[in-house]
């Protein structure tokens, strides 16, 4: 149970195609991140499968049935959304239960399932306060217990945490792992904020204006981004982009020359032609002061000193933006010039038209425990 198929999906509003064409499967038991800026369409494709939108063309199955025609309380589905909806002057106990009387089950069952995900969530010893008694967090978790109550196969998401302050949205990160460990639902989830789709998926889809920019496991993203847009979108700080022009392409590699003038020889896959408009992409961890083999001139202008690490912004000769993650215990100061190395293995390469030549990176090797 579980198991969702989009195909050839769009929407329109007026005559603006908000969702793209968008075939995508979801596996029974998979947590799936939909992530983009704001505005990409992420919470309209996840009122389409809620069935709180109508799909413009195309059709959405879950477990095998076409739903386009099907209402949302007959998808198996349960949706947790960014402003939690409770009812104020319910307790919390009433709050979860109230599908749950809606669907006019036994007072029996209504007690079990109750508080069965009250002790999941945490809420057992709050069950008859009122939302207005309860943290942020808490009712959050009121929200969530009130999906789980109706046992659907599928949970949404839309943003549940962006109300939340920084400390609680990384706990609600960790719960939310938890919860999906232990029920081992379906959990499609949106979120205009890449750490929570790298720290909870084991699916990420990255939206840009309502189109499938990709989809992959978080590591597939990071290390093997289709394009600039997701290269720069995941990640913090974000992947610093060089400009830079082709040489030549050999089994070994494309030999480039970036605009500050270094050449190098990057292991990608795919042929570049000689004076072709490329970027180089290479983030901010992957920096060293000195060491390593290609060396970049910065002049740091604001280091942010965070304990553990340093985060130093700068510009290159050329005057390119340049940020840098260094160990906190380095020296380094603004209007010092410095000199920054990498590793030409941890650098990504990109066509004028934002996608990227294959990195030779061995995923296999990055995952193994
Ligand atoms: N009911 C609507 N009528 C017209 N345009 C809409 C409607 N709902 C959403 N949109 C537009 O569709 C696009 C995607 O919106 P949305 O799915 O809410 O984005 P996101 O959740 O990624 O921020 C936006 O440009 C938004 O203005
Ligand atoms: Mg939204």
């Amino acid at each position: 149970m579980g198991h969702l198929k989009l195909q050839a999906v769009t929407k329109t509003f007026g005559n603006v195609e908000v969702i793209r064409a968008t075939d995508l499967t979801i596996e029974e038991g998979e947590f799936v991140v939909f992530v983009g800026p704001s505005g990409c369409g992420k919470s309209t494709m996840l009122r389409m499968i809620a069935g709180l939108e109508e799909i413009s063309s195309g059709t959405i199955a879950i477990d095998g049935r076409v739903v386009n025609d099907i209402a949302p309380v007959e998808r198996g589905i349960a949706m947790v959304f960014q402003s939690y909806a409770l009812y104020p002057h319910m307790t919390v106990f009433e709050n979860i239960a109230f599908p749950l009387r809606v669907a006019k089950l036994a007072k029996g069952e209504v007690d079990q399932r109750v508080r069965r995900a009250a002790e999941l969530l945490k809420l057992s010893d709050r069950l008859e306060y009122k939302p207005g008694e309860l943290s942020g967090g808490q009712r959050q978790r009121v929200a969530i217990g009130r999906a789980i109550v109706r046992e659907p196969s599928v949970f949404l998401f839309d943003e549940p945490l962006s109300n939340l302050d920084a400390a609680l949205r990384s706990e609600m990160r960790v719960e939310l792992s938890r919860l999906h460990a232990s029920l081992g639902n379906t959990m499609i989830y949106v979120t205009h904020d890449q750490i929570e789709a790298m720290t909870m998926a084991t699916k990420i889809v990255v939206l840009r204006a309502g189109r499938v920019e990709q989809v992959g496991s978080p590591l597939e993203l990071f290390h093997k981004p289709a394009n600039r847009f997701v290269a720069g979108f995941i990640g913090n700080p974000t992947m610093n982009f060089i400009a830079a022009e082709g040489i030549s392409s050999s089994a070994e590699g494309a030999t480039v020359r970036l605009s500050t003038g270094l050449e190098l020889k990057l292991p990608v896959n795919g042929s570049i032609e000689s004076g072709e408009a490329l970027e180089l992409g290479i983030r901010p961890d992957d920096l060293v002061l000195g060491g390593a083999d290609a060396q970049i001139e910065m002049t740091p202008e604001v280091v942010e000193r965070l304990g553990n690490q340093s985060v130093v912004h700068g510009i290159t000769k050329t005057d390119q933006p340049l940020c840098a993650v260094i160990g906190g215990d380095r020296p380094i100061s603004p209007g010092r010039p410095t000199r920054l190395g990498f590793d030409v293995a941890k650098a990504h390469l990109f066509r004028n038209d934002g996608t990227a030549l294959e990195r030779r990176v061995d995923l296999q090797s990055l995952v193994a425990d």
